[in-house]
């Protein structure tokens, strides 16, 4: 049984794609043992409330420091006893010391065909605003494993998703979440779940 924990910011729509995913069997193998969030009100932790998954909001100003906040993180993660940290609209930038805690253990969910509009403040709604700007007739999502390099680590999966006329950065963005991203993250969970990767 592969035990992962979700490390979340927002919405969790990319978290309940797992959940779902999980109930209905296209994962296997798999328990979500942990959501962690960096924000406190975040609707992710309600989702995972809503399943009774251990829930916690660990905000950075309730530390002293960005090191505190991670250690706790850590500390978190580890005694949650689980295999795979899942970046899932996660909007923190993680430090080498954490990356290098879990190496190739830690996967993130990227709304962009990597390397295209990707890297430091490439996320959320700005990296549809930036595919649309620059005018690209095709985006998409990539799955990639977590090192220090910010968007940097081995590519796993990618789905493509056309950008249509008269796309809005929220429309584009809904897109490539329900044709691309709710797709793949769980694909390549069920695979690395069942040693497929
Ligand atoms: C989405 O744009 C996703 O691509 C990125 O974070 C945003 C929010 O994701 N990873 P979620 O709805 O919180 O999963």
């Amino acid at each position: 049984m592969l035990k992962i924990r979700v490390l979340v910011s927002g919405g969790g729509t990319n978290l309940q794609a797992i959940i779902d995913a999980i109930e209905n069997g296209k994962i296997t193998n798999t328990q979500i043992c942990l959501v962690a969030s960096n924000k406190k009100n975040a609707y992710a932790l309600e989702r995972a409330a809503n399943k009774g998954i251990k829930n916690i909001a660990l905000s950075k100003k309730d530390f002293e420091s960005a090191e505190k906040w991670e250690e706790k993180l850590i500390e978190e993660i580890d005694a949650s006893g689980a295999e795979l940290v899942v970046l899932a609209g996660f909007l923190r930038v993680l430090s080498e010391k954490f990356t290098k805690h879990y190496p190739d253990k830690i996967i993130n969910i990227h709304p962009s065909l990597i390397p295209s509009f990707c890297g430091p403040g490439y996320y959320g709604l700005k990296v549809h605003e930036e595919a649309l700007k620059k005018g690209v007739k095709v985006t998409g999502a990539t799955v990639h494993f977590v090192n220090e390099e910010v968007d940097g680590g081995r590519i796993i999966a990618q789905k493509a998703v056309y950008v249509q006329d008269g796309d809005t950065p929220e429309v584009l963005q809904r897109r490539v979440m329900e044709q691309a991203e709710w797709i793949i993250l769980p694909q390549v969970i069920d695979d690395i779940a069942n040693n497929r990767l």
